[in-house]
């Protein structure tokens, strides 16, 4: 591979899931005006997160990435961003707990649009049409028109993304984020929930801690991360024309940085070495990620790190197997072990999503809870058995009450499916289904501490 890179050098290599557009003048100018847009993150933003991927990889602090498959235009609302930050929140403060480390948390948000297809046309009646490719591409119902990539959408993803990146910050900073808030944080659906009594009873722990540290002095207005949180984004590399233009190089460093999200990731469909999907994030110094399919070997990953994370940074590379819960002991063991004797850093995290989807009878695309559960306690048995650090979970969720995964505690049958089956791609956990999970989490974090595959801080600890 050549070591010459810069935004345009991932035109030259092989692309694939990249959509074809009829009228090329228009994306050029769509480019061009994405060129000249400002930044939705900054530099500064990344290397922080990459610090904190780096306490990830050295076993000090647990990362939690979440969100939809795909954002939508239409599913768009205030409502729907502060449901989806809510969740993730309360998973993070049911994990922070249990584990006693700290949680990063970072969105599949306010940029995850384009997707990965396992075809690239979609056969209705006999009609053959584009298969959807995202809301940054083209539009899900199935007319000749409606599937024609349309290079405005980039701009309107843009846009979407920015105003997302707007109401997530002042959640995060401007007081909803507070600590003192967990049992306001309670989803009206949570509150009828067999998970009740779970949190509500970690929510009056928290809030005897705050009293007792507000006793000692220790307040907001002392202790800033009381009231505050760090909240990153992240999403698929997918679209290059979108992520060269928000390509920017930093003032301060001279590096290059994609603007578009914190972290980037390449999908199981696009991680070819000398493809341009890698070509493209080798350059760009945000933290990386990679999925890591059950196809993936072990050599082929060690060259992928080579050309992902030449400096062995710690907190740069997160790798996010999605094996599926029957072969991820099978299949994670042998390349953990390499990569450990390797002498890699990375941070590794488990999609239990992405290898556990099937059609259900009544038709939907669908995941059931038991199998998810079985993939992320696979992972952190692996861990354990290798001598390795379960870095973090990566769900695809939602705030929403919606039902497309089977299971959890409300018992989601394939009958309920078509009920609030809302997804445009695939199916999430709803916000109980994600709790549940997030408490599970906590357990196993607590169990992995026993067993000093991660490092809690001591109490008496002077900085
Ligand atoms: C995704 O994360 O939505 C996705 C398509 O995953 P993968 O590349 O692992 O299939
Ligand atoms: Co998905």
């Amino acid at each position: 591979m050549s070591q010459d890179w810069t935004p345009a050098s991932w035109r030259s290599k092989p692309v694939k899931q990249m959509p074809e557009y009829v009228d090329q003048a228009a994306l050029h100018r769509t480019e061009r005006a994405l060129a000249g847009m400002p930044p939705l993150v900054f530099s500064g933003e990344a290397r922080a997160l990459q610090k904190s991927l780096a306490s990830v990889a050295n076993g000090e602090a647990f990362l939690l990435q979440g969100g939809d498959c795909a954002e939508s235009f239409l599913e768009f609302s205030a409502t729907k961003i502060r449901d989806t930050f809510r969740v993730i929140l309360q998973m993070a403060v049911v994990m922070t707990y249990g584990g006693a480390l700290p949680v990063v948390k970072v969105g599949r948000i306010a940029g995850q649009f384009a997707k990965p297809r396992s075809s690239d046309t979609e056969t209705i009646d006999g009609v053959t049409l584009p298969a959807y490719r995202g809301d940054s591409i083209n539009a899900f119902e199935f007319t000749s028109e409606a599937r024609n990539p349309d290079p405005e959408r980039l701009l309107k993803s843009y846009h979407q993304a920015a105003s997302t990146l707007n109401l997530l910050r002042a959640f995060a900073k401007g007081g909803y984020a507070d600590l003192h808030r967990v049992n306001g944080w309670n989803l009206d659906f949570v509150s009828d929930s067999p998970l009740k009594d779970r949190y509500e009873d970690l929510a009056g722990r928290i809030d005897d801690a705050l009293r007792f540290m507000t006793a000692c002095g220790v307040t907001s207005a002392t202790l800033p991360a009381i009231s505050q949180v760090d909240f990153y984004t992240s999403h698929e590399a997918l679209h290059l024309s979108y992520e060269q233009a928000m390509t920017r190089t930093d003032s301060l460093t001279g590096d290059w940085y994609d603007t578009s999200a914190h972290m980037l990731w390449v999908g199981a469909r696009t991680h070819q070495e000398d493809h341009a999907q890698i070509e493209f994030i080798r350059g760009i110094k945000n933290p990386l990620g990679l999925k890591v399919s059950p196809a993936m070997q072990p050599d082929e990953l060690v060259r992928l790190i080579d050309v992902l994370n030449p400096e062995n940074t710690p907190g740069r590379l997160t790798l996010i197997a999605r094996m599926g819960h029957e072969q991820v002991e099978t299949k994670l063991s042998p390349l953990v072990r390499r990569i450990k004797e390797e002498g890699r850093s990375v941070v590794w995290a488990c999609d239990p999503m992405h290898g556990n989807t099937y059609k259900s009878q009544t038709g939907y695309k669908t995941r059931n809870f038991e199998h998810i559960l079985s993939e992320v306690r696979g992972f952190f048995k692996v861990h354990q058995t290798e001598g390795t650090h379960p870095g973090g979970v990566h769900f695809e969720m939602t705030g929403e009450n919606v039902t497309e995964c089977v299971g959890g505690a409300h018992e989601i049958g394939d009958e309920d499916l078509s009920s609030r089956y809302h997804t445009a791609c695939d199916p999430r956990l709803n916000a109980n289904q994600a709790l549940e999970l997030a408490f599970l989490v906590a357990d196993e974090l607590k169990e992995a501490r026993q067993f000093k595959t991660l490092k809690t801080r001591p109490v008496a600890a002077a900085e």
